[in-house]
């Protein structure tokens, strides 16, 4: 073979990663900066939004974010305090926020909750996303509750 038969070869398999990684990817639309529709159809489960926000292994929300939940330590400030989130944002703003912050913010170091990962670091996260679609959808419903200021 010659170098560049290995190198088309090489960059076909790279493809045909991608594209098979898509075919399983969520699908939804952005619209405005906002994903208009539920991805599931089924109403979000705000109490279960609260446990996936906390879990350190799901949303790990508190690593990052100030929010209403006094009963965990150390909320990390890299990110805005999201305790009054409820009043500021549709749920149609959330969703896109979860699913795929990227979109609105390129350099943003918030991860995108429901896109597969293509991880260097860790092969068994390969074309898998860090949040479920209902998930997703619990996570936002247990947002909408939070309207009001909280200081720790
Ligand atoms: C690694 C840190 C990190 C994690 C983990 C994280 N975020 Fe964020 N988030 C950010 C940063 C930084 C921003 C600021 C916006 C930007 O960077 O574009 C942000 C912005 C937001 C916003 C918009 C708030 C505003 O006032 O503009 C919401 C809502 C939000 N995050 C919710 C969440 C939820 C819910 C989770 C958990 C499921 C989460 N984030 C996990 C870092 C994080």
């Amino acid at each position: 073979m010659t170098y560049r038969t290995i190198l088309s070869t090489l960059v076909g398999i790279a493809l045909f990663g991608t594209l098979a990684a898509n075919a399983n990817a969520a699908e939804y639309m952005i619209v405005d900066g906002t994903i208009p529709d539920s991805l599931t159809g089924k109403p979000g489960d705000a109490a279960n939004g609260k446990k996936l926000a906390i879990n350190r292994k799901k949303g790990n929300c508190l690593a990052c974010h100030v929010m209403p939940i006094p009963e965990e330590q150390f909320h990390g400030e890299v990110g805005p305090d999201i305790s009054d989130v409820g009043s500021h944002f549709t749920e149609a703003e959330l969703r896109l926020r979860l699913v795929d912050p990227k979109v609105l913010n390129p350099d943003t170091i918030m991860p995108a909750f429901l896109k597969p990962g293509t991880h260097d670091v860790l092969k068994k996260f390969d074309g898998k996303t860090i949040l479920g679609e209902q998930d997703i959808e619990d996570v936002i419903a247990y947002l909408m509750t939070l309207k009001g200021q909280y200081s720790q």
